[in-house]
């Protein structure tokens, strides 16, 4: 097979060991910090109707307009590949009638765009993300801040940046892009292509406009904010006041809008210094969503885990272990082989990771698998141990060798229960 066919799809990556422990662990410590907020996770599918996404995120948004995967399924139905978690468990949510009150829910797994690869851009990505349904309150979006935050501290990123701001009422948007395209306008062959064609629909997201000349006619526009109706700049500042009694950081961030329409009130972005141009870590926000008839208001955020794991590999490297908690257990001639079978199983039913050789391979092939799988200890039962009925210990971190009986040696190999 050509080397080019045993690649990934470009955007994708295969993840497995070494890297893949890291993955886990903050896995796991995620949800344990999850349990604690009261958050359960939800499994919802990969494939989805294409008019959810279309309806949730908005048909002028980048994500709708140019990086779906959507296809027409055998059936003529027009599906695609969730480029983002929130639609999907909201319309599972949505399912559950009464139940959908105050649902708070977590998800893990891979989301889908089609953008160009690079650096902290992928086809295929990963998302840790939240859903925390109910109206409006600026408590419980200070709490999901609080969330977040206490999440990426768990696992070790204190580089982070917090920056909000508000996206105001649905009724505000209305007005604040009249303005906006108002005083936009006469700069229209100023700003760069997309920005052209935003003014004619999403006029918002010129504000986060990465494009040099989009952003210098941004900073001399008033803020995002004064375009907002007191209701709107209120709540955003009872956020920001439970955000200092808590203690935690942030910056207001007057042009901050978010890629996705959902957005109503709060809207907030997290940063990390090693990332780069695509510097965000992690994005959420207040929201407010129409599916199957039913407005449902909630407040979340999804964290981009290639992205943390990056952060992860600046502020904490890690070496790869030089050997892992593992017995491997050798033998020497058809009655030791099958008294090691025994040995094995009684080892894995006891929590004790332990492998062997199944082919009778010699002695010095088995210890080079155990090396090659970095065993941290190898039991050894050749002609001399099975004569004295007892086991070799070798330990392969030191060299150091012990003759154990039974009982001595399960205790020993007791400790190595990972
Ligand atoms: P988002 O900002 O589109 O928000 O994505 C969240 C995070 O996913 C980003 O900050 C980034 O870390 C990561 N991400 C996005 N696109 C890519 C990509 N192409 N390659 C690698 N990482 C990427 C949402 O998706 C919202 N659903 C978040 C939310 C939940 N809001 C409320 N609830």
């Amino acid at each position: 097979m050509a080397s080019e066919e045993l690649q990934p799809l470009q955007g994708m990556a295969d993840l497995a060991m070494p890297e893949i422990a890291r993955w886990q662990r903050i896995e796991s410590q995620a949800r344990a910090v999850l349990n604690c907020y009261g958050f359960t996770e939800a499994r919802t599918p990969i494939l989805e109707r294409y008019d959810l996404f279309v309806r949730s995120l908005g048909d002028e948004t980048d994500v709708v307009q140019k990086e779906m995967y959507h296809f027409e399924d055998r059936g003529g139905r027009q599906l695609a590949l969730r480029p983002e978690g929130t639609a999907g468990v909201i319309r599972y949510i949505a399912s559950r009638g009464q139940d959908a009150q105050d649902a708070r829910v977590y998800y893990i797994g891979s989301m889908f765009r089609s953008e160009r690869p690079q650096a902290g851009r992928r086809r295929q990505f990963h998302q840790l993300g939240v859903e925390a349904i109910g109206a409006a309150q600026a408590a419980v979006d200070a709490e999901v801040i609080a969330l977040h935050l206490h999440l990426l501290r768990a696992w070790g990123l204190s580089q982070c940046r917090l920056n909000i701001n508000t996206r105001g009422l649905a009724s505000d948007r209305v007005a604040a892009q009249e303005q906006l395209r108002a005083l936009l306008l006469p700069r229209r062959e100023d700003l760069c292509a997309d920005c052209q064609r935003r003014l004619d629909g999403n006029v918002l997201r010129v504000l986060d406009c990465k494009n040099p000349k989009c952003a210098a006619i941004v900073a001399e526009l008033p803020p995002l904010t004064s375009f907002m109706s007191v209701e709107a700049r209120a709540y955003l500042d009872e956020v920001c006041h439970i955000l200092k009694s808590l203690d935690l950081p942030f910056v207001l961030r007057p042009n901050l809008v978010r890629g996705l329409d959902y957005y109503q009130h709060t809207v907030w972005e997290i940063t990390h210094p090693a990332l780069g141009a695509q510097d965000a870590i992690a994005g959420g926000g207040r929201y407010s969503l129409n599916i199957g008839g039913r407005a449902i208001e909630g407040v979340g955020f999804a964290i981009g885990l290639e992205r943390a794991i990056v952060a992860l590999d600046a502020e904490q490297p890690e070496a790869p272990p030089e050997r892992l908690p593992l017995v491997w257990l050798v033998a020497q001639g058809d009655q030791a082989f099958d008294d090691s079978l025994r040995l094995l199983q009684s080892l894995r039913w006891r929590g004790i990771p332990s492998q062997m050789c199944l082919d009778r391979r010699s002695m010095k092939a088995q210890f080079r698998a155990a090396d090659r799988a970095k065993a941290s200890l190898v039991v050894i039962r050749g002609d001399a141990e099975m004569e004295k009925g007892i086991f070799l210990l070798k330990d392969l971190s030191n060299g150091a060798q012990s003759e154990l009986e039974m009982p001595e040696l399960l205790e020993r190999l007791l400790q190595v229960k990972a």
